[in-house]
């Protein structure tokens, strides 16, 4: 008998992201468009790995972009083929989806690369990512993504949110274990699809990763790395944005 599949960003949970979680995603694309600008690219491949409900992959085919969109949640990955009709977009991870050569930018927006059972395969999934970006990428192009840092929930170790909305509402309680590098989320609630509310029930763990690793991770694989704390002037909590390029 099959086991069941432990839901991952299931239907109701990426509805809801795709209803009402798109910011950072829509602040990440502007910003990897004005860097694709200012080197004058304006058009080429790019990778948007993690796209979730497509509203990166979106704003990039309207700026004129071929657009390879991958995510590990099939959920997802339809929300971005209605999001954004004109990308390529498949079901998988970093371990089964290939990369075209030549891209200009290759994106994970929003801590998808955070997303593991453990701190050795995050690390792993890093260097993974960073040997497929230094292969993939053309001269000059870069690749673009957030990672959580160790002290995301505070210096108490947990926090928990409650939010909601006319069709949705959301429970989120996240441990952190500084010495695992873990956090691990609950995440309950509900979400009114097709005038159903549809139960949420899903756990999540992350892997935090300072800036030192990233860098460190980035120039094994010969880029060049650049940290910040948000993509633009807007604050983002307990993460690192990273900016690597092959020269
Ligand atoms: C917080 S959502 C962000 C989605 C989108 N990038 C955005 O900015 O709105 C994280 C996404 O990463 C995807 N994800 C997590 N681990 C992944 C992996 N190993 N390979 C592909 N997708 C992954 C999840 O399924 C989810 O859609």
């Amino acid at each position: 008998m099959d086991a069941t599949p432990i839901p991952f960003y299931d239907t109701p949970l990426a509805v809801v992201h795709g209803r009402d979680f798109g910011d950072v995603g829509a602040r990440a694309a502007t910003a990897v468009l004005a860097r694709l600008h200012a080197r004058g690219f304006t058009c080429g491949t790019i990778v948007d790995v993690g796209c979730g409900a497509g509203v990166a992959a979106a704003a990039f085919c309207d700026a004129g972009f071929t657009v390879v969109a991958f995510d590990r949640s099939s959920a997802m990955a339809e929300l971005t083929r209605r999001a954004a009709p004109a990308a390529l977009v498949s079901v998988g991870t970093l371990d089964t989806v290939r990369f075209p050569s030549n891209c200009v930018a290759i994106c994970a927006i929003s801590e998808v690369l955070s997303y593991a059972p453990s701190a050795a395969v995050a690390d792993l999934g890093l260097d993974r990512f960073f040997d497929l970006a230094a292969s993939s990428l053309c001269p000059g192009g870069f690749a673009a993504f957030d990672l959580v840092t160790p002290g995301r929930l505070g210096p108490e170790g947990r926090r928990t949110m409650e939010q909601s909305m006319d069709d949705w509402r959301l429970k989120v309680s996240g441990v952190e274990d500084r010495a695992q590098r873990t956090v691990d989320r609950r995440i309950s609630g509900a979400a009114l699809i097709d005038g159903v509310w549809e139960p949420i029930e899903e756990q999540h763990r992350q892997i935090t990763t300072s800036g030192e690793q990233v860098a460190k991770a980035a120039m094994r694989a010969g880029l060049t790395c650049d940290l910040a704390d948000s993509y633009d002037d807007q604050p983002m909590h307990g993460v690192t944005v990273a900016w690597c390029t092959k020269l």
